[in-house]
């Protein structure tokens, strides 16, 4: 049987993986962004896992405003880097899990939820950011990664609350499936965050502070909160922490288990428009 095992939460901020890409990590503004990683990149060597289920925002890059899906699954063999205007990043191609992720869309879909099957799809810095700042600058990437992209971008969005009773049913799916994996889930985005308009450049420590203690000790009173209020305490962008719950609702304690570990809390302002929140949580 496949299990769930643990959960990663971070922000996805594209200069990072550009500061990345261009080797200035040791430059003072970057140096403690980069700090806060050190233990996670150790973490996830001593665990690592045989597939990562990455949730994640898609940012206009793979889905135009021709289409929106709501909640997409990558189900193909391989996804390419995409390229968000520079060029794709310097980073190795992305692996998926056909096998996995197929039978995820098989048992969530009857599980009432809908999802969109992908079989074509560049990721974007969405995605390879957190695997940028988790991994550093391997040749290829630890293990085979499902891509997960979940729409903030267009109105309506879907609610905290369906967002972590998504992350339940994937992990009713992974238990299901009948081969032995150790599957991380992963959520990225956020912190607080509004990139255009009056309000732009708007970070919220408090919010984000509070967001972080209630994704450890109760997401469930996190996902009750509707849109409206992290659209005016967190900003427009700030709705990407959904994806946060997306990850949370598939662990142990939301699902008649114990709860979990908490083995990384970091936090840390300014990295460009946004904070860089990040957790790690193992299942018990
Ligand atoms: C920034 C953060 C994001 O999450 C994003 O998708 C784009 C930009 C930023 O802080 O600059
Ligand atoms: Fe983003």
């Amino acid at each position: 049987m496949a299990k769930i095992t643990a959960s990663v939460f971070t922000s996805h901020v594209p200069a990072i993986g550009a500061a990345v890409d261009l080797g200035k990590t040791k430059e003072p503004y970057w140096q403690p962004v980069f700090k806060g990683y050190e233990y996670s990149k150790q973490w996830l060597k001593d665990n690592k896992p045989d597939v990562i289920l990455l949730v994640f925002n898609d940012h206009a890059t793979a889905f135009s405003l021709e289409m929106i899906p709501t909640f997409a699954v990558g189900c193909a063999a391989e996804f390419a880097v995409a390229d968000e205007g520079w060029g794709p990043r310097p980073v190795p191609k992305v692996i998926g899990h056909p096998e996995l992720a197929a039978h995820i869309v098989q048992s969530v879909i009857q599980d009432d939820f809908d999802l969109t099957i992908v079989n074509k799809m560049d990721v974007d810095h969405g995605l390879t950011v957190p695997l940028t700042l988790m991994c550093g600058q391997p040749e290829a990437w630890p293990c085979p990664v499902i891509p997960i992209a979940i729409n903030v971008v267009q109105y309506p969005v879907p609610s905290g609350k369906r967002c972590l009773n998504l992350g339940k049913a994937i992990r009713k799916a992974v238990e299901s499936f009948d081969k032995d994996l150790n599957v991380q889930i992963w959520g990225t985005g956020g912190m607080s965050h509004q990139l255009q308009g009056a309000r732009a450049g708007l970070i919220n420590k408090d919010f984000d502070g509070a967001f972080m203690d209630l994704m450890i000790k109760d997401p469930e009173a996190q996902a009750a909160v509707p849109h409206i209020n992290y659209v005016r305490e967190a900003g427009s962008e700030g709705i990407e922490l959904v994806m946060w719950l997306t990850a949370r609702g598939a662990m142990s304690d939301l699902n008649g288990g114990p709860p979990p570990t908490v083995k990384h809390r970091f936090y840390h302002v300014p990295a460009s428009n946004t904070a860089v929140g990040h957790l790690i949580l193992e299942n018990g």
